[in-house]
């Protein structure tokens, strides 16, 4: 069976902003990153920055070429909702 579309909203995504329960926006996208976090090469503190909102600037500040997608794939929870041209 196909699995339901999860949405996600500000709120939702704000209460996960630590390092035990970490979720990132990125692109209209939010992921679960929390196991992810010890294996960013740019390390924890860096990627903590981003935790609980979006960090689509951040991300494409640093390496807009990484595959994100791809490389969290098993990490995603599902589509922001919210507006996406107010992305910064
Ligand atoms: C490096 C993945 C989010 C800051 C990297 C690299 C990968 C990666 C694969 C190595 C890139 C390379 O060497 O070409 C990710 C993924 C993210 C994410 C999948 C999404 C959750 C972020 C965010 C920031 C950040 C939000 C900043 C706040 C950095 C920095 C480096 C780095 C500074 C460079 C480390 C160095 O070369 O010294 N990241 N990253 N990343 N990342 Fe991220």
């Amino acid at each position: 069976a196909r699995k339901q579309m999860k949405w996600v909203d500000h709120e939702e995504l704000s209460k996960h902003n630590t390092q035990d329960d970490c979720w990132i926006h990125i692109f209209g996208q939010v992921y679960d990153v929390t196991s992810y976090l010890e294996f960013h090469p740019g390390g924890i503190p860096e990627l903590m920055r981003a935790s609980g909102r979006d960090g689509t600037a951040l991300f494409n500040q640093y390496h807009a070429w990484v595959n994100y997608e791809n490389m969290l794939k098993s990490c995603f929870v599902g589509h922001f909702k919210g507006d996406l041209t107010k992305l910064k």
